[in-house]
C-alpha cells in the first residue's frame, strides 16, 4: 500500500542559505540518499568560479583546465554571459517555438553567419544529434538511403541515435536492442569507409577532431577524402562539432581548421557560455527537410540560451579569443613538447588549439588525482590520454601554473 502519510513539515527548504554554506561532505550526503549514483564524482563540492578557477564548499581554488568538460568555453561566470542572462531573465525566459524571438533570430544569424546555413536549436549535444540523425535520414528517404556510418573511438551522446552512432562497445553493453542503420569505419581510413557505403547509405557522421576518444586529430586530407567519397557516392557529410565548436580549435568551427565545409553541423558544449544549449546547423537546401512537425524542441532556442550565446560569441570576438588560443595552445605546446624531451612515458602530444591530449604509455587515471591535490583539475580519457579543454580565455601565467603542476605530476609517475 502506497503511504498515505502527509509530507513532513520538516522539508528543508530549498532556498535555505544553508544549502549554499553546506560542508562537500553534508551535500555527499544529500546525494547519496537522493541522487541515482550514476556518475563517478570526485568528493568535492564546488560552490562558485571566476575566469579559469574554481572554489569548493571549504575555500579550496583549484585551476580548472577542464571547465565544465568543454561547457566553459569561457571559464566561470564570464561577465558578458551573466549580464545577457541577468538583462533576459527578467524579460523572457521561455517562449514555445510557436513564436517569434529576437534572440533565437540573432543568435541563429550569429552563428550561420560564421559557417554556413540554418539553425535549429535544441539543449544538448545528444539532442543535436538526433536532429542531425533524424534530418539525415529524412533527406535520404525518398531515395531508400537511412545508413549512417561512424567511426571507432567516436563519441556523440547517450541518447539511442547518439549512443548507436557511439562506435565504442562499453557504451552498447546491456541496453540493445540498438537503432538498426548504423555501421563503423575505421577513424583514418578512407578505403574502410569506402568498403562500407551501399546504396541505402545516407551520410557519414564524424567528429572532425575526436574529443572523448583521446584527442585524435585527423592527418591532412582524411576529411577532404570524406567529402570526396560523401560527393562521389551521393552522401552527406555530418560533422559532429559539439566540442570543437565556438573557437575551441583556434577557429570557430573545428571544419575551418581543413576548409572542409559539412552538409550538416552539430554544436553544443560552450556554444553557450556554460548555458545548456545545442544547435544543428544544415546547409539550407538540406534543412528544408526538417518541415514542421518532423521534428521539435520544446525548450530549444529559449530565450535565456540565446541571450547567452550572443554574449558568448560578444566575448570572444571583443576579447580577441581566438589569437588567444592560438597564443595559448602555442605556451601549452612549448611546455609539453619539452616535458616530451624530458619523459619516456609520453608517447604522442596531440593539441589542436584549446584541445589538448597528452598520450601516456602508462595509465594516465592516478594523475588526475595527483593534480587535484595540487589545485589543478585535469581529465583522463581513454586510460591513456591525459585531457585538457580549457577555457579560450586563460592567460599566460595559469598556462604555466597549470603545466608545471602536471608536469611535476608526471615527473613522478615516471619515477614510479
Ligand atoms: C563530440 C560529442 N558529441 C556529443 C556529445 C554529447 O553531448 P551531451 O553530453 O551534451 O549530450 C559529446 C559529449 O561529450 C561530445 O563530445
Amino acid at each position: 500500500m502506497p503511504s498515505t502519510t502527509a509530507p513532513s513539515t520538516a522539508v528543508p527548504s530549498t532556498n535555505s542559505p544553508s544549502t549554499a554554506t553546506s560542508s562537500s561532505q553534508a551535500t555527499i550526503e544529500t546525494f547519496k540518499k537522493y541522487v541515482i549514483p550514476n556518475y563517478n564524482r570526485y568528493p568535492v563540492c564546488l560552490v562558485r568560479g571566476e575566469g579559469s578557477y574554481v572554489w569548493d564548499a571549504e575555500g579550496r581554488r583549484y585551476l580548472d583546465l577542464f571547465p565544465g568538460w568543454g561547457c566553459n568555453i569561457l571559464g566561470y561566470a564570464p561577465q558578458r554571459v551573466v549580464e545577457a542572462v541577468q538583462d533576459q531573465v527578467t524579460r523572457l525566459i521561455h517562449v514555445p517555438n510557436t513564436w517569434y524571438t529576437h534572440e533565437q533570430g540573432a543568435f541563429a544569424e550569429a552563428i550561420c553567419r560564421r559557417s554556413f546555413g540554418q539553425a535549429f536549436f535544441c539543449n544538448s549535444g545528444a539532442e543535436a544529434l538526433e536532429g542531425a540523425i533524424k534530418l539525415a535520414r529524412l533527406w535520404g528517404s525518398s531515395q531508400g538511403k537511412y545508413k549512417i556510418i561512424t567511426f571507432d573511438s567516436s563519441f556523440h551522446g547517450r541518447t539511442y541515435a547518439a549512443v548507436t552512432a557511439t562506435a565504442q562497445p562499453k557504451y552498447h553493453e546491456g541496453i540493445g536492442p540498438l537503432v538498426p542503420g548504423f555501421s563503423y569505419a575505421r577513424y583514418g581510413d578512407l578505403n574502410s569507409v569506402r568498403n562500407l557505403v551501399d546504396k541505402e547509405t545516407c551520410a557519414i557522421l564524424i567528429e572532425p577532431i575526436q574529443g572523448e576518444g583521446g584527442i585524435n586529430i585527423p592527418a591532412d586530407g582524411f576529411l577532404a577524402g570524406l567529402r570526396k567519397i560523401a560527393d562521389d557516392e551521393g552522401l552527406l557529410l555530418v560533422f559532429d562539432e559539439v566540442q570543437t565548436c565556438m573557437g575551441r580549435t583556434g577557429t570557430w568551427f573545428g571544419y575551418q581548421q581543413w576548409n572542409v565545409p559539412p552538409d550538416i553541423l552539430t554544436m553544443a558544449k560552450g556554444i553557450a557560455g556554460g548555458v545548456a544549449c545545442g544547435a544543428v546547423i544544415a546547409r539550407t537546401e538540406i534543412a528544408a527537410y526538417l518541415k514542421p512537425g518532423k521534428h521539435a524542441s520544446t525548450f530549444g532556442g529559449n530565450p535565456l540560451a540565446m541571450a547567452a550565446g550572443l554574449a558568448t560569441i560578444e566575448t570572444i570576438e571583443k576579447d580577441h579569443l581566438l589569437d588567444n588560443v592560438a597564443a595559448m595552445s602555442g605556451r601549452f605546446r612549448e611546455h609539453f613538447a619539452r616535458l616530451k624531451t624530458e619523459l619516456p612515458i609520453i608517447r604522442d602530444l596531440r593539441i589542436r588549439g584549446m584541445m589538448i591530449g597528452i598520450d601516456l604509455t602508462i595509465n594516465g587515471t592516478p594523475a588526475v588525482g595527483k593534480c587535484m591535490e595540487r589545485g589543478v583539475l585535469i581529465n583522463c580519457t581513454h586510460d591513456t590520454v591525459i585531457r585538457l579543454l580549457p577555457a579560450l580565455n586563460i592567460t599566460p601565467a595559469q598556462v604555466d601554473e597549470g603545466a608545471a603542476v602536471i608536469s611535476q605530476v608526471l615527473r613522478e609517475m615516471t619515477a614510479g
